[in-house]
């Protein structure tokens, strides 16, 4: 019979894998939280409208990759992002009304239908977090230069920042119109999507993966001219604050990012394209001082980033320690069955990092499976042993051997292996 495969682009995380992944996640949880961030979670599907209000209709995102279906009448999607569903969370639980700033985090995972390629997934993991209440630039750099810092912790070499301002909405509409004067003449040899959104959102004509429409790109103008007063003081003074954090930085006026909520800030981090290929960003963020309104709330400025945890992974220069056994305990016989699991829980409340064998296989059998393990020790239990109350403990790093009395067993083995009680 034929083996049903997972679905394309949609990934297993082994247990080799997942000590590089727990030590990703948790570099990042910890500085987040000595910010002041706290962790948040939300349902991993959410009311399809919510998504279009907040992504934008005619971006890449919804138009082209959501996993969106009807469930009695209820029209509902698969998250592809989290900016959304937090947003909703904090102004569904007014959070607003009780606290001045917000800083929430999460981790979890995403769904986007791409064409997958390495680095790029239908399902994917992200930590994220959002920033409410606060509308300088002044925590946008904390941000910026704090995931500068976490992406070094990381061991990800050669990471590039580079950051944009956006403007305000009427920047961005009178920028819209600049761009669509500048393609119009152009039109014809833009590929079929970007004269397509030449009249839905010729923003994203800038996002474009094609060549061509690249090169065309080149030379249409730049948001820069268009900053009003307000939104370029706001900018300097966020490249003023990373100057004094003496954070590395570029400015990259062409980056406008793929989601229609932003404002502002828009930053990106990259990693090596030889490590990453194509999908070399493994960080992106921004400000998104309209998005609360525009979902039903007051108004709330923000700001936020998510990072992809695969890229994170791929990224990082970083071993992790293979999984440690300091004793492998071998009882032979049913009697010594008993006392092997009472003395792997006593282990355990050591410290130690402990199995036991209960297959009742034979003594070659259990030492081969200790040696498989790289166990530091053997604890060895026959009939012998039991009627004298002694274990026989087999360092299998020194190749040597003694018997210890049961009750002191266990501090032996913490003592050797460094390990204290928990
Ligand atoms: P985004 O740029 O769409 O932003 O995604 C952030 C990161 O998620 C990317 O830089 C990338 O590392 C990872 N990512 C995105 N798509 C994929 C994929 N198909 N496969 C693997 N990794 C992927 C957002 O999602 C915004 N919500 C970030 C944000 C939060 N802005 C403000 N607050």
């Amino acid at each position: 019979m034929s083996l049903v495969r997972a679905v394309r682009g949609m990934n297993d995380l082994l247990p080799a894998e997942m000590a590089k992944w727990a030590w990703v996640e948790s570099t990042f949880a910890v500085a987040l939280s000595r910010a002041g961030f706290a962790e948040v979670r939300t349902p991993i599907v959410e009311s399809t409208p919510l998504f279009v209000r907040a992504v934008g209709e005619t971006t890449d995102v919804v138009e082209k990759e959501m996993y969106s279906f009807v469930h009695h009448d209820d029209a509902l999607t698969l998250r592809p992002e989290g900016t959304a569903g937090a947003v909703r969370a904090y102004l569904e639980h007014t959070v607003h009304a009780r606290e001045a700033i917000t800083r929430w985090y999460y981790n979890g995972p995403m769904f986007r239908g791409e064409r997958p390629a390495k680095g790029r997934y239908r399902q994917f993991y992200q930590i994220g977090a959002e920033i409410l209440g606060d509308q300088g630039p002044g925590c946008d750099a904390e941000l910026i230069d704090l995931l500068h810092g976490v992406l070094q912790a990381l061991r990800i070499p050669d990471v590039e920042v580079i950051v944009n301002s956006l403007g305000g909405p009427t920047t961005r509409d009178r920028y819209r119109e600049a761009l669509v004067q500048y393609f119009e003449p152009l039109k014809d040899k833009l590929s079929a999507d970007s004269q397509r959104r030449l009249t839905t959102n010729a923003l994203r004509i800038l996002d474009s993966k094609n060549t061509g429409d690249r090169d065309l790109a080149a030379n249409a103008p730049t948001l820069h001219e268009f900053l009003s007063p307000e939104d370029e003081a706001h900018f300097a003074l966020l490249r003023r604050s990373l100057d004094a954090l003496g954070t590395p930085y570029r400015v990259e006026p062409r980056l406008v990012r793929g989601l229609d909520y932003y404002t502002r800030t828009l930053f990106e981090m990259k990693a090596s394209r030889e490590t990453l290929g194509a999908g070399d960003t493994v960080l992106g963020g921004g400000r998104y001082d309209g998005l609360v309104a525009e979902l039903g709330g007051p108004q709330a400025a923000a700001v936020g980033f998510a990072a992809g945890l695969e890229r994170l992974v791929i990224a990082s220069r970083f071993d992790p320690p293979t999984r440690v056994t300091d004793a492998y305990v071998v009882p032979l016989g049913d009697a010594a069955r008993f006392l092997a699991l009472t003395l792997g829980r006593e282990l355990r409340a050591h410290g130690c990092f402990v199995e036991i064998d209960t297959r009742g296989t034979s003594l070659k059998s259990q030492l081969r499976r200790a040696d498989s393990l790289a166990s530091r020790f053997a604890l060895i239990i026959g009939d012998a042993e039991l009627a004298e109350g002694v274990v026989v403990v087999k360092d299998l790093v020194e190749h040597s051997q003694s018997k210890v009395a049961t009750a002191n067993v266990a501090a032996h083995v913490a003592k050797v292996c460094a390990r204290g009680a928990q």
